[in-house]
């Protein structure tokens, strides 16, 4: 991961060549320096006049969704918050009516079509969570879906279990009923069964505390998963605090981050993902991108796609945002779309940026300049999308 003045070090080369051999890259320069013996059989794709960027990594989505909240929508421009929504039993809780209903199949099939969407507008890696089943079966349900379109290996998919995303009707007056639900039984069968590299907490006012948070996450943490939080999205609680306590490896959303906070994150190594969409999405403010990156945090930027809160997965619009609104600038946006996202899924050793040893993620856009990715904003201008070193037909 990059921090601090690092993250405006994009490494631009002019007139550049990749070559890529099995999936991965083997080798990145002026291409007239490349004096590596081409193999004769070689499919060769010519970018001259675009910018070649590493792929997207999109840290941070609940992308696995049924129903629609576009009425939440109409009724938040009419001035309803997200919390006054979800108080009336919208919200997350809007999708899970929904989603416990839906096969595994139709999960998938809406997924799927979905993932190339993303394919086409740049993401090659991208994380999915859970946490709109919050019962046994409809969250293995749902993990087990994402881990099969995982094996399907046309997008990189890391899986996530949120079962601690919001507490479900059926425990509204008994919390703790719930809480130990997801200990007891979830979290070792998720564990068991290897269904999700992390475990994150919906660590908010109204929905999980700090200590129950601390509970959750330090028992996934026995079971084998690493990591995440969502944290200081409504309120500051301490969440950031609680990431850096436990070794999370990305607080996620931060809007109402505290300094003591910042601190932590720093200390703690812990990649701060931050969301633009949401904020554009439900006007409650941005986090402060500045001072994170200033104060030596690595910053990502993830989508957050979801039917509720940023019904987006573009990541050159979320870097648009970015710039505009957190004062990042467009080579920070690049860093942080790219393999600071990866750094929040503890991948950067094989995704997020084109080094030789990495997989061949690579999207080719028909820009001028690499700042015109966010500075051209709302049209996609990925022309060539390479996953694992196959151009896709998308
Ligand atoms: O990251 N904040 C909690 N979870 C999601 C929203 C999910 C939803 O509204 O469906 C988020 O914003
Ligand atoms: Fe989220």
């Amino acid at each position: 991961m990059k921090t601090g003045k690092e993250m405006r070090e994009v490494g631009m080369i002019e007139n550049a060549g990749v070559l890529c051999e099995e999936g991965n890259i083997t080798w990145v320069g002026p291409m007239n320096k490349c004096e590596k013996e081409l193999p004769a059989e070689i499919a060769e794709v010519d970018a001259s006049g675009k910018v070649v960027l590493p792929g997207f990594v999109d840290s941070h989505t609940h992308m696995m969704f049924a129903g629609s909240r576009a009425h939440e929508f109409g009724l938040r421009a009419e001035g309803a918050t997200y919390e006054q929504i979800a108080e009336q039993g919208g919200g997350i809780l809007n999708t899970i009516t929904h989603v416990r209903k839906a096969a595994k199949r139709e999960l998938k099939r809406s997924t799927a079509r979905s993932l190339l969407d993303l394919l086409r507008h740049g993401t090659t890696t991208v994380e999915i969570k859970s946490g709109y089943g919050l019962d046994m079966d409809s969250e293995i349900k749902m993990l087990e879906g994402i881990n099969e379109l995982a094996e399907e290996e046309i997008i990189g998919i890391v899986s996530t279990f949120i079962g601690a995303h919001a507490i479900p009707p059926e425990f509204k007056t008994n919390p703790q009923g719930y809480i130990d639900l997801i200990m007891q039984k979830m979290i070792p069968y998720v564990g068991k069964k290897r269904l999700a590299a992390f475990c994150d907490v919906f660590c908010e006012k109204g929905y999980f505390d700090l200590q129950q948070s601390e509970l959750i996450l330090s028992e996934a943490k026995k079971h084998g998963m690493a990591l995440k939080l969502h944290a200081e999205e409504l309120t500051p609680l301490g969440g950031a605090e609680l990431a850096g306590r436990l070794g999370a490896a990305s607080a996620d959303h931060l809007e109402h981050i505290t300094d003591k906070g910042i601190e932590a994150l720093k200390t703690g190594g812990v990649v701060a993902a931050l969301l633009p969409g949401v904020s554009l999405f439900l006007n409650h403010g941005y986090a402060p991108a500045r001072k994170l990156i200033d104060a030596g945090v690595a910053v990502a930027i993830a989508s957050d796609f979801n039917p509720g809160s940023c019904m987006s997965f573009s990541m050159p619009l979320m870097m648009t945002i970015a710039c505009t609104q957190m004062r990042m600038t467009p080579e920070e946006a690049i860093t942080a779309a790219t393999l600071n996202g990866a750094a929040a899924l503890n991948l950067s050793g094989s995704v997020g940026s084109i080094e030789v040893g990495k997989q061949a993620d690579l999207v080719v856009a028909n820009i001028p300049d690499y700042r015109y990715l966010a500075y051209h904003f709302g049209t996609n201008h990925i022309s060539m999308t390479i996953k694992n070193g196959t151009i896709l037909e998308l």
